[in-house]
């Protein structure tokens, strides 16, 4: 029987987040009840910001990756910048929080491009596990998942709360599930270049977070450190320090390039520094982090 999700008065909030830019929709059956089957993601992943479950909505499997709560405040580039007193708690989390950066990259792929108005074609490769749209979770879902120990409001303090408008449902997106996931080998790194390529290129989805577990075969499945054009602090990067937020547009060839080496792929495909001079930070601002490679990359070539 369908079980109405906690409370009431808190209904469906559209599509997230509410601010304009890229943004998903609701999954199809807002109310349907949760039969949770089991783990898909591994135990013991402490600094994870999601856990991912098997489940089974409306008879049908799916893959639930459920968020913890963050606070931007525990973002480099939000606490260590300016951009906390230009942008207000309220819309930092649109900007910061996991959660809002997948909706926000699932909203921009499913619309296939950067401007959802623009005549350009639709990018249609598919570069992604397909995204059914996002849930908020019941208070008794919530509580099962208490239950099996996880704490997803740890990080919620009064501010946070009070930016949230005081409804702390707990955010969930519904994947496709893949009963037999893929790993990236020789046969399919070159269509996985091709994935990275197009959502940084031709969608403005900046994954951040390229390594073999956010691959399912080819495809991307993690989203949660992406930053997804326009977005705040890319934006305020691009006033403050461009040589940094190119870096930050351009590092996927450098990651790309790093996951082939430690994954010991066996491939001659290499993705190759073609920069003409060194990319540096000038500052040393904390949220500059250790992260900027030494060298900017941009093209992929065979090795003979
Ligand atoms: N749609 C799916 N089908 C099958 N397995 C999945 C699916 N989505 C995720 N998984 C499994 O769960 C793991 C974790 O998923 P994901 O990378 O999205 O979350 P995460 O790393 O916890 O997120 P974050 O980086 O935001 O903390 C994947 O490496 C994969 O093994
Ligand atoms: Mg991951």
């Amino acid at each position: 029987m369908a079980e109405s999700r906690g409370n009431s008065s808190l209904a469906s909030k559209g599509p997230l987040p509410p601010d304009g830019g890229p943004n998903l929709h609701e999954f199809k059956y807002p109310d349907a009840s949760i039969e949770w089957i089991k783990r898909l993601d591994g135990e013991d992943r402490e600094g994870s910001e999601a856990i991912v479950y098997r489940v089974k909505i409306a008879s049908q499997d799916y893959a639930l990756k459920v968020f913890k709560f963050s606070n931007p405040k525990s973002h480099a580039f939000y606490w260590g910048t300016r951009l906390q007193n230009e942008l207000p708690m309220k819309k930092a989390i649109f900007y910061t929080d996991p959660f809002y950066a997948e909706c926000r990259a699932y909203g921009r792929i499913g619309d296939g491009r950067v401007d959802r108005h623009s005549k350009s074609p639709r990018v249609r490769q598919q570069t992604a596990v397909e995204c059914y749209g996002y849930l908020l979770l019941s208070a008794r879902d919530e509580r099962w998942l208490i239950e099996q120990g996880h704490d997803l409001k740890a990080d919620l303090d009064r501010e946070v709360r009070e930016a949230l408008e005081g409804d702390t449902r707990v955010r969930a997106i519904v994947k496709h599930l893949d009963e037999s996931p893929g790993s990236l080998h020789a046969g399919n790194i070159g269509r996985a270049w091709k994935s990275v390529s197009i959502l940084n290129n031709s969608l403005k989805i900046y994954n951040m977070d390229i390594k073999a577990d956010n691959f399912i075969g080819f495809r991307l499945v993690d989203f949660g450190s992406s930053w997804t054009e326009p977005h705040e602090i890319l934006r305020y990067l691009d006033k403050v320090s461009k040589d940094i937020a190119k870096d930050k547009r351009g590092r996927h060839t450098q990651n790309f390039n790093d996951m082939i080496e430690e994954e010991e792929i066996n491939t001659r495909l290499r993705v190759v520094p073609t920069s003409r001079y060194q990319l540096r930070s000038r500052g040393k601002a904390q949220w500059a982090g250790r992260e900027l490679p030494k060298r900017r990359t941009r093209t992929i070539r065979r090795l003979d």
